[in-house]
């Protein structure tokens, strides 16, 4: 089997979830779409992250992915129902790490970054009712740590100035557990953690992902293995010489970058 394992976010944060794809499933081939011409999702509303998820979903399936990964937060929370029920492929989706956030804290206070629509989402509210049950969850909306990491500044003093600012108030509030709610937050991690202390757990769920694929498409008899030679896209809305660098150093055996026309 050589159809390609699909994925999307608004830009270049679900590249946190490719690289704990590529960790675990190294055969697979990819072809990742960055909606980069709508990027930020997290300022836009449902409906329309719905209609963009249907018309990417729609190109994925045409290209012959044989499952969907949706690498956002804010387009899960949005679409993971309409994409389910419409796409015949398995879609695996990525929520903030509330339950084993719930799990592990110990001040029973819990810091959620991640964007404004994922915090304001209906999903988002369920997700609290079901896990966190008893515990005080502060959401914290962070705009500015996507347009940093679409531009690669993950690390130095800017950006630890930058996450600081949002880190120390709800770490005044009593978390000791920062949930990284957001696919392009793990790259600003080592920026977090230097705000947070090592008191602080910090949790993403890239490699949760990971593993859930690697569940379903095992299920199916889908997985690759090593005698398939994988093949790597990119296609993105908006081609644009300042994501272009970090775009290759996360991911340097790239070749082409492609136009997603619609
Ligand atoms: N990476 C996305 C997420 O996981 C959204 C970032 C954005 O475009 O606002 O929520």
């Amino acid at each position: 089997v050589k159809r390609p394992i699909g994925l999307f976010d608004s830009g270049l944060g679900g590249l946190s979830v490719l690289i704990e794809i590529r960790k675990l499933l190294p055969n697979e081939s990819l072809l990742y779409v960055a909606d980069s011409k709508y990027c930020p999702y997290g300022e836009k509303d449902e409906e329309f992250l719905r209609r963009r998820a249907g018309i990417i979903g729609e190109f994925l399936l045409e290209e012959g992915c044989k499952a969907i990964v949706v690498a956002c937060n804010t387009a899960t929370a949005a679409s993971v129902g309409m994409m389910r029920q419409r796409f015949k492929v398995p879609v695996v989706a990525v929520e903030p790490a509330v339950k084993p956030a719930a799990a592990r804290t110990r001040s029973g206070v819990v810091g959620v970054l991640a964007t404004r629509t994922t915090l304001q989402s209906e999903a988002y509210a369920q997700l609290l009712i079901r896990h966190a049950a008893g515990i005080e969850v502060l959401g914290a909306d962070c705009p500015d740590w996507v347009a940093a990491v679409e531009r690669g500044e993950t690390g130095g003093s800017a950006a630890e100035s930058l996450v600081a600012e949002r880190v120390q108030p709800l770490l005044a509030r009593g978390a000791d557990t920062l949930v990284l709610g957001c696919t392009h937050f793990p790259f600003l991690r080592s920026a977090i953690e230097a705000a947070a202390g090592a008191q602080v757990t910090v949790l993403d769920t890239g490699e949760a992902v990971a593993r859930q694929l690697q569940r379903r498409l095992g299920d199916l008899h889908l997985i690759e293995d090593a005698a398939n030679l994988p093949s790597h896209r990119f296609v993105t809305s908006a081609p644009s010489a300042h994501t272009e660098s970090f775009l290759r150093a996360v991911w340097p055996d790239l070749a082409d970058i492609e136009t997603f026309p619609r």
